[in-house]
């Protein structure tokens, strides 16, 4: 008894523990236009036409009609909704004509108005693990009938027709339709699991979570993505962080939620190329020498009369951090700031390090598909001594200097590092160009837009 409680309660526990890093909204807006351009890419309507004129188990031949045709299927109008927690209910209204022969002469003409319907589940295929549609409960109702007969036609072979013809053939011939049309929108998740690549630093595969859930006005799909170091280990993306989608978003709209806690966790993969070394570069408009320093901390100048210029090392020693509030991003970097003193022959000689906890802004936006940042300096947060050469000096004379420091010297090697995109799951042809961004609470939303 016991066991069976801890394994239903152990079940809920896990099923529940990890927030996604990455969850898409998938609204009918996206899934209209998927399943349209399903339904043209599969020519499915021409093939159904080309099909209706076969015999097919089932129909039997009509007593004095012959040359039985199907014409002029039209234009499909499909309509989507959510049923939560059941799937998208697909409503395909479209028509044709079925003409023939009269034995008796005369042409015979019936006007079809049909709706087919049935109920698509986003779940997960066994094998591969994406997401894959598959329909349930497919049905044609007939809407409108309207015959054109020969006057010498009895009704009651009419009535025959309709039938054993409409009745039993359409979903026989209507309803695999439906399915084919959701093989070509499976084919566009086909790709999801590729890991995309973060420049030559690593991967990001976004992996299903969990099994789809339809809410009340979009699909939810949490992915729990996998960031793996080039040639190394996974990096383990920040437990209980939830997700937060601000108000404001028009109704069966589509978003793509990223966590901060992932994109740290993708920033991470790039810890080390933000480690720098700069020389020979000018700060404003003063280069970098023992002089420039020397008018912050005068023990400088004692202990180097002559100007020599300097090296500065940046070395990022704790994983950068993404923290997100309502339309603000900031990056966070930890590390140690060493200033050395170059000379001709040998090596530089250290003056002092530096432990420095300073902050970035982050601008995002997405360009090729990949999604991008650009910083500017926020502002230096603490700086602390940890080594000196030239004895004692109070750290905080360096404020300004190593301000404007990070932002001229330090920035546009980070911005160097930022040139390499971020990858975006990649499902049914996502057009990411077109998104609108917005930074909420520890949540940066895409806005997904159609061409
Ligand atoms: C057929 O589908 C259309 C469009 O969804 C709908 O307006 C209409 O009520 C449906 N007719 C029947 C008989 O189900």
């Amino acid at each position: 008894m016991l066991r069976i409680l801890c394994l239903a309660l152990c079940g809920l526990l896990t099923g529940s523990r990890a927030d996604p890093g990455a969850q898409l909204r998938l609204g009918m807006d996206i899934m209209n236009h998927e399943v349209q351009s399903a339904m043209d890419e599969s020519h499915i309507l021409e093939k159904m036409a080309a099909e209706a004129g076969q015999p097919r188990p089932g129909m039997k031949p009509i007593k004095g009609i012959k040359d039985v045709k199907v014409k002029d299927v039209l234009t499909p109008v499909i309509t989507l909704n959510v049923v939560p927690g059941e799937g998208i209910f697909q409503c395909v209204s479209t028509g044709m004509t079925i003409t023939g022969k009269s034995f008796m002469g005369g042409n015979m003409e019936i006007i079809v108005v049909l709706n087919i319907t049935a109920t698509n589940r986003l779940l997960q295929d066994e094998e591969t693990g994406l997401p894959t549609f598959k329909s349930e409960g497919c049905e044609v109702i007939l809407v409108n009938v309207k015959a054109n007969l020969p006057s010498n036609m009895l009704p009651k072979v009419v009535n025959k027709f309709l039938d054993s013809t409409l009745h039993k053939v359409l979903p026989g011939m209507m309803c695999p339709a439906i399915d084919e049309v959701l093989v070509y929108v499976n084919k566009k998740w086909a790709n999801l699991y590729n890991p995309g690549p973060v420049g030559q630093f690593g991967t990001v595969k976004y992996l299903l979570a969990s099994v789809p859930t339809p809410t009340a006005s979009n699909i939810q799909v949490d992915f729990s993505p996998e960031v793996q170091k080039q040639g190394g280990s996974a990096i383990e993306i920040a437990d209980g962080q939830t997700l937060e989608l601000p108000e404001g978003y028009a109704e069966g709209s589509s978003q793509l939620l990223l966590s901060a806690a992932f994109l740290t966790a993708e920033l991470t993969l790039l810890q080390k190329s933000f480690d720098v070394k700069i020389k020979d570069k000018k700060i404003g408009k003063l280069p970098q020498t023992t002089k420039t320093l020397a008018d912050h901390i005068p023990a400088v100048a004692e202990a180097y009369p002559k100007p020599k210029p300097l090296v500065t090392q940046i070395k990022i020693n704790k994983p950068p951090k993404v923290t997100m509030k309502m339309g603000k991003s900031l990056l966070h970097l930890h590390g140690t700031l060493e200033i050395f003193v170059a000379r001709r022959r040998g090596k530089p000689v250290s003056l002092f390090l530096l432990e420095v906890h300073f902050n970035l802004k982050v601008q995002f936006s997405v360009r090729k598909n990949q999604l991008h940042m650009t910083t500017s300096f926020n502002s230096l947060l603490s700086l602390s001594r940890e080594s000196s050469s030239i004895g004692n000096f109070n750290e905080k004379d360096l404020t300004d200097y190593i301000t404007d420091y990070l932002q001229e010297g330090y920035v546009p090697k980070v911005e160097d590092v930022l040139q390499v995109g971020l990858p975006l799951p990649d499902f049914l042809d996502m057009n990411y160009n077109l998104a609108v961004l917005d930074v909420a609470e520890n949540t940066l939303v895409l806005d997904l837009k159609l061409n």
